[in-house]
């Protein structure tokens, strides 16, 4: 088995890390920065209590982001970032933020529109803006990862882009960002963090480093996610869920994702299903239809969590996500034939080939139709 194994970002991470952010942004030898953020950090005041921390680093906002970011957002922050003569980015908040930064920081120094680059197979340009990565859910992982998720509503669709110029300089992971996070967005980002490393793990580019992280992960998840949803201030369990988020990321971002995050994103584009939430509505789903495969290295997965084998991992899987309050079905869209046949269309996205099962139309139109 041949593999490789490259993490060029240093993690920070610990209660109050976000206070080393002018220090870090002098060591990175920058002095004008852009801060990437959402209207939540800006009604929130974070923003510009870091703005204001900042000693004249931070030198401009841009708080447009949206959840699913759409590349018009992207442009938009590629123009400011022109327009100031930023030499550094800051991007605090979700995914959403951090993945409009790390596309902003790459395309600033062209002309091109992100849009060139979104789905098209277009190579992303190499030179970009050293970005301080804060993450605000658990999460993505976007802080240690060399993706960008993006969403183009005019042409109907999400996908990410993977270029190396994505990987954040330092991530600064501070587990008190995450206490405001409401518990229907920390169920739905928790479960996101497992099927990063689950899928992670039985990714075709599966590889023993990840393989060790997706574990670490994956146990966390299990053993704190249910207290930090129902107890949004149990300081252990949001700094446990931190830590499970980076290590999931640094566990998929070799791999990479497949089916779950593959049938995400039409969910989440025509149904609007947050991220989270869409990744873990199909995770039990694939785990029995993937338990078998890799000869029996699937099944030793879930035993080494505790489980009888991966079937049974699937019902803790379910189980869990009923317990957090996340939907395990889509009657309530009554969806039509026609929605059915998109949802399986679009789901054919490429990380649908990263899974160890060749998934079929015809296996994806059993899924959709047991789930109306
Ligand atoms: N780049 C990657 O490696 C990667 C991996 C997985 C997913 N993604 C993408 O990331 C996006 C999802 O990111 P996300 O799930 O982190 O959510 P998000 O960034 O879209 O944020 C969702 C909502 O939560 C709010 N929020 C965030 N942090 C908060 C906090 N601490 N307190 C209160 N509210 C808070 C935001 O304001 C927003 O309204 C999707 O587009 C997804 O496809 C990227
Ligand atoms: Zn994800």
């Amino acid at each position: 088995m041949l593999w490789e194994y490259l993490q060029p970002v240093t993690i920070r991470f610990g209660e109050g890390v976000v206070g080393d952010l002018t220090k870090v942004a002098a060591e990175l030898g920058c002095s004008r920065g852009l801060l990437v953020s959402d209207p939540f950090f800006m009604k929130s005041g974070l923003a510009q209590k870091i703005v204001d921390a900042s000693q004249g680093a931070l030198v401009d906002v841009y708080s447009q982001v949206s959840p699913n970011p759409e590349v018009t957002e992207v442009d938009a922050c590629a123009r400011q970032i022109r327009a100031g003569g930023i030499d550094f980015l800051v991007a605090l908040g979700g995914g959403s933020a951090l993945d409009c930064a790390k596309a902003a920081g790459s395309i600033c120094f062209t002309g091109d529109s992100i849009r060139k680059y979104h789905g098209t197979g277009v190579a992303m340009p190499q030179k970009h803006l050293p970005l301080i990565a804060i993450p605000t859910t658990a999460g993505t992982g976007s802080e240690v990862t060399c993706v960008s998720v993006l969403s183009d509503k005019e042409l109907g669709k999400k996908g990410p882009i993977v270029s190396n110029a994505f990987y954040p300089a330092i991530a600064l992971i501070d587990p008190e960002l995450t206490y405001t996070l409401p518990p229907y967005m920390t169920a739905s980002t928790g479960i996101d963090v497992l099927c990063h490393a689950v899928e992670g793990f039985w990714s075709k580019g599966h590889q023993p480093i990840c393989d060790a992280l997706a574990l670490h992960a994956s146990k966390i998840v299990f053993q704190y996610l249910r207290t930090a949803v129902k107890e949004p201030s149990n300081k252990e369990a949001r700094a446990k869920m931190a830590e499970a988020s980076v290590i999931a990321g640094l566990a998929f971002t070799l791999p990479k994702t497949t089916s779950s995050h593959a049938c995400s994103f039409p969910l989440t584009n025509l149904l609007h299903i947050p991220h989270g939430e869409a990744c873990g509505l199909t995770l039990d789903y694939f785990a029995r239809i993937n338990a078998d495969a890799q000869d029996g290295r699937i099944h030793a997965f879930a035993r080494e969590l505790g489980f009888k084998d991966m079937y049974d991992m699937a019902d803790a899987i379910h189980q869990l996500k009923v317990d957090i309050g996340l939907r395990c079905d889509l009657k309530e869209y009554h969806l039509t034939d026609e929605q059915v046949a998109d949802l399986v269309r679009i789901s054919r996205h490429p990380n649908l080939y990263n899974n160890p099962v060749d998934i079929t139309d015809e296996m994806l139109d059993a899924m959709y139709q047991s789930m109306r």
